[in-house]
């Protein structure tokens, strides 16, 4: 059912210091930081040829990855992003397999403009899984 591997969400205490370890340590092209409101981050995108690490940092007074900062205070791998063709679809057979679906069920934008939900770590392995229909 999933596809590719859309991106690799990181938590980091200080974006500009993060940027520059996979710009200049690593040697990837990332992007200027992008703010974005509605989902409370700052986003750094780091180009890879097969596929994307997101950068995250609060934005915003109700940012929802503030806690995992406060729990995590030098940075942490905050979730991975797979690939469906069908949200709904998807959806409806990860419930059916007993996963839990974070929120009230129904996709919302993401950060790249397209239908995402979050599943439950607990159901994954310890990872927090978002999914996303391109
Ligand atoms: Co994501």
């Amino acid at each position: 059912m999933i596809g590719r591997l859309n991106h690799v969400a990181i938590v980091v205490p200080d974006l500009a210091a993060a940027a520059a370890v996979y710009r200049d340590t690593l040697g990837a092209a990332v992007s200027q930081p992008v703010d974005l409101p509605d989902h409370g981050v700052t986003t750094v995108f780091v180009a890879l040829p097969n596929t994307k690490i997101e950068l995250l940092h609060p934005f915003g007074p109700k940012s929802p990855i503030a806690k995992f900062l406060a729990e995590h205070p030098g940075g942490g791998m905050h979730h991975v992003c797979y690939e469906v063709d069908d949200i709904l679809a998807a959806r409806d057979r990860l419930k059916a397999a007993g996963a839990r679906v974070l929120g009230d069920g129904e996709p919302r934008i993401g950060a790249h403009g397209k239908p995402v939900l979050f599943l439950h770590p607990k159901d994954f392995c310890g990872t927090l899984v978002e999914i996303e229909q391109v």
